[in-house]
């Protein structure tokens, strides 16, 4: 196919991506994407009905998608999770390993299933998606694109968000063993560090549309505006491209420049009522969200 040709109907035309965490937030805008590229998506979560959400609007935009129940931490979902998605579509060309949690507290009070829970997620599911995903690729020999989610937390933390730092720190310097490893077999590995984007994860840092704290946000952010799940897709698109064929072992800051603004805000007394109300529902979210993260058989 000429590059013109492949243009025209999109560059991923033919291509087949693996999404982990594809029910909500960045996962979701990065499946919606990769099929506007033209790839067929398959994604995982452990919330099936978001994931089965993500498969109607990737199938509105005309590619074909599937999805399953598993959970990253559970080597044999995971296995199982890829093996389905090379049955269904006959080859796999991009992974990203996406899901992820956050489960922040002070160093007095973490809890050790918090710690291990948040280590078995965004460090071992990152392992366990690359690796399933890297064997399959190796064995179809038409190389790939791996991508995996890291954080700007990689690269600076603080207070209650060391232990999450720490696993992105993790996936950010794996991803250049990776990168070693697998070139040979044509295949790329680089980590992106997202700031901070509008998904329920982040509710806390982004705050409500119009609330206080996304206000102070965007004024602490050089470019004026939060973060949005097709931001980093737009990333993803890049790495999983063509233009992307000569990148590997990179890890991408995306965060309107936040890094380098002023890290702290004075706290509005308004403030307090929207965190209450985010805290709670945050506090819902993750309970649902605990129950499905035990399930590991
Ligand atoms: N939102 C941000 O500001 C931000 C910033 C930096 C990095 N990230 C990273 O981006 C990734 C996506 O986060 P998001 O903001 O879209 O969050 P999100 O909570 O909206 O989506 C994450 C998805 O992963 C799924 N998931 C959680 N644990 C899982 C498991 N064990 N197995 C399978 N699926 C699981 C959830 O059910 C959910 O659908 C995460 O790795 C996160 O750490 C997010």
């Amino acid at each position: 196919m000429s590059q013109l040709q492949g243009q025209l109907q999109g560059q991923l035309q033919g291509k087949v991506a693996f999404i982990t965490g594809g029910g909500s937030g960045i996962g979701r805008g990065i499946a919606e994407r990769l099929a506007r590229d033209g790839a067929d998506v398959f994604v995982t979560d452990i919330d099936l009905a978001g994931a089965e959400h993500t498969v109607d609007l990737v199938t509105q935009l005309g590619r074909r998608a599937g999805a399953c129940k598993a959970n990253v931490a559970a080597p044999l979902q995971l296995e199982q999770a890829v093996a389905e998605c090379v049955a269904k579509f006959g080859r796999l060309d991009i992974a990203v390993a996406n899901a992820g949690i956050g489960r922040g507290a002070s160093v007095l009070e973490m809890t050790l299933k918090d710690w291990q829970d948040q280590l078995d997620v965004n460090l071992t599911g990152v392992f366990l998606t690359v690796q399933a995903a890297a064997r399959q690729m190796v064995r179809l020999g038409n190389g790939g694109r791996i991508v995996c989610i890291s954080s700007l937390a990689a690269e600076t933390t603080g207070a209650g968000i060391w232990s999450y730092s720490a696993t992105k720190a993790g996936v950010r310097i794996m991803v250049r063993g990776w990168a070693q490893e697998l070139g040979p077999a044509g295949i790329t590995v680089n980590a992106i560090g997202p700031g901070v984007i509008d998904t329920p994860l982040a509710a806390g840092l982004a705050g409500e549309r119009e609330g206080v704290i996304r206000k102070s946000l965007e004024q602490r952010t050089p470019v004026g505006r939060v973060g949005r799940p097709e931001d980093i897709a737009g990333l993803v698109s890049f790495l999983t491209g063509p233009d992307g064929a000569f990148m590997s072992g990179s890890y991408v800051i995306m965060d309107g420049g936040l890094r380098d603004a002023r890290a702290s805000w004075d706290p509005d007394p308004k403030a307090l009522e929207e965190i209450q109300r985010i805290m709670a529902r945050g506090e819902a979210r993750r309970a649902a969200q605990q129950a499905l993260l035990d399930e590991r058989d």
